[in-house]
């Protein structure tokens, strides 16, 4: 089959190189031209494990290439939709204009008796939307099937799906949603085969299983997060307790973990977009829920920045602050509202001189966050720490050994706010370790006598002292300067 996948992104690039690695013939088109290029060049210009070798193995086979023309897509049976739907500058709401740029760029285009197929995650009603966009093309199928992969996994959950969700006309059952239902029975012909379960449902419906999905997912972890702070108010350990909780079937321990929060390209905007959607259809327990959810989310950095504050004994200004990654979570170089970077630049901004590091997502954070200091190399990044916060659970952060490090370091301390190391060791080692929600909001140790500078001396330093001391090796591609300076939203 001959098949578009409209916008390369995370999702796009994933999804046009697992659809050639099923045999069809793709072609990916993104108005990126440097993203286009790269991939061209059979490189993902992201850090996804495994992408790079479906992407080779697509060039290889001669089944899949990337274009900038929506010509390229002309003689496509589909077309999915795959670009981005962030939340709005100015609302909660999902900004829909890529949506409706892309579809009215492949109008023209379109061959007769083609199908349009949503995979962006968008609010209920959006494919009406659609639908009255491609009003004059009767003959078009419209389809709309949601995508439930992750970052940091997305090839596995391509090959591998957890399931299938197809909304089509009049859903399950309806004559008129047949013919597109075959059309993605078609496409995903040896998954549906392997016994993969598929989902029919109408456009509604399909649209609110994802947001529901992703709803659930923030919920859940929100709920550990306010369990966290209920056990540093009452001295329990919330690790413990979610160890405890999720061995019960019926919760599970997945989304369970308390820490820093989430953050990322989709969560945190569609627990907006979902608040907004049941605002426009007056369901406030669903937005009042949603906001409660964000808050405890968001809560969470700031709390991570006063026990940080808590364990340089109240003051930041002036005190040498190392962290532990950049990404938004760990196995990728995405940074969008990246948790670690939001409590890196308040740090910053309460006068600490503040370096960061991580093993993929660098150059992305540099580039768009040029006042803070950033190092590749984890052992330089430490040396002369006189604090360390761990915000992303990459693998080489969990496993650095306690004893190595404090031979880097200045002062033995550390602020774990995944809860991912193994506190007695490193306290074994020497060290003050906190958490969020373990029980170790005791008093930083008596025998930290470090004097710290005044906030005023802090405050004198120039921001220009605060340079890149390295850049790693790049794969070459970079996001549009644009993105250059852009604040977390809060
Ligand atoms: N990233 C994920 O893990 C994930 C998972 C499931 C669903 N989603 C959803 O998928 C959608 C895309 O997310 P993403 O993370 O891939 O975003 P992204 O920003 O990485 O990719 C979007 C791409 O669309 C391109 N684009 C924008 N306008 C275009 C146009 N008019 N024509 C062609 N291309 C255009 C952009 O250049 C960009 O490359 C969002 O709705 C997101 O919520 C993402």
């Amino acid at each position: 089959m001959k098949i578009s996948v409209i916008g390369c992104g995370y999702l796009g690039a994933v999804h046009a190189a697992t659809l050639a690695s099923m045999g069809h013939s793709v072609v990916g088109i993104d108005v990126d031209a440097a993203k286009v290029a790269h991939l061209n060049k059979g490189f993902a210009p992201f850090h996804e494990p495994g992408l790079d070798e479906l992407l080779r193995d697509g060039f290889t086979t001669g089944r899949l290439s990337f274009s900038t023309d929506f010509a390229d897509a002309a003689d496509a049976q589909v077309h999915f939709l795959c670009v981005g739907t962030p939340q709005s500058k100015t609302s909660d709401t999902a900004d829909l204009s890529y949506l409706v740029a892309a579809t009215k760029s492949l109008l023209p285009h379109m061959a007769k008796g083609a199908a349009v197929v949503g995979k962006s995650t968008v609010p209920v009603g959006t494919v009406e939307i659609l639908r009255s966009l491609l009003s004059r093309r009767s003959d078009v199928l419209l389809g709309w099937n949601p995508e439930f992969l992750r970052q940091g996994t997305a090839v596995k959950d391509s090959l591998v799906p957890d399931r299938f969700v197809y909304g089509v006309p009049g859903g399950k059952g309806a004559a008129a949603g047949a013919p597109v239902t075959a059309v993605l029975d078609a496409v995903y012909e040896p998954l549906v085969l392997a016994g993969i379960p598929r989902l029919v449902c109408n456009f509604a419906t399909a649209e609110l299983i994802k947001s529901a999905s992703n709803a659930f997912l923030a919920t859940k972890l929100s709920f550990i997060n306010a369990m966290a702070e209920l056990c540093d108010a009452s001295g329990a350990d919330v690790t413990e307790l979610s160890e405890a909780m999720g061995l019960d079937p019926r919760i599970g321990n997945r989304y369970l973990h308390a820490g820093l929060g989430f953050g990322g390209g989709c969560l945190p905007k569609d627990v907006r977009s979902f608040r907004a959607q049941a605002r426009a259809l007056s369901v406030p327990s669903v937005d009042e829920w949603m906001g409660v959810v964000d808050s405890i989310n968001l809560d969470q950095r700031s709390r991570t920045v006063e026990v940080a504050r808590d364990m340089c004994r109240g003051f930041l200004a002036g005190r040498t602050v190392t962290v532990l990654g950049a990404a938004f979570k760990p196995d990728t170089d995405d940074i969008r509202d990246s948790p670690a970077l939001d409590v890196a630049l308040q740090l910053a901004a309460a006068g600490a001189h503040v370096t960061v590091t991580d093993p993929k997502a660098i150059n992305n954070a540099w580039m768009r966050y040029p006042q803070l200091r950033f190092e590749a190399s984890t052992t330089r990044a430490l040396e002369g720490a006189e604090l360390v916060l761990l915000l992303t659970e990459w693998d080489e952060y969990r496993d650095l050994s306690p004893t190595a490090v404090a031979g880097l370091v200045r002062r033995r301390m550390v602020l774990d706010a995944r809860n991912v190391l193994d506190a007695e060791a490193w306290r074994t080692a020497g060290w003050t370790v906190r958490g969020l929600g373990t029980g170790s909001a005791a008093a930083v140790e008596a025998t930290d006598s470090h004097q710290p500078a005044t906030s005023a001396a802090a405050a004198k330093e120039p921001a220009a002292a605060r340079t890149i001391t390295e850049v790693p090796p790049s794969n070459g591609y970079r996001p549009a300067q644009s993105a250059r300076g852009v604040v977390t939203p809060r």
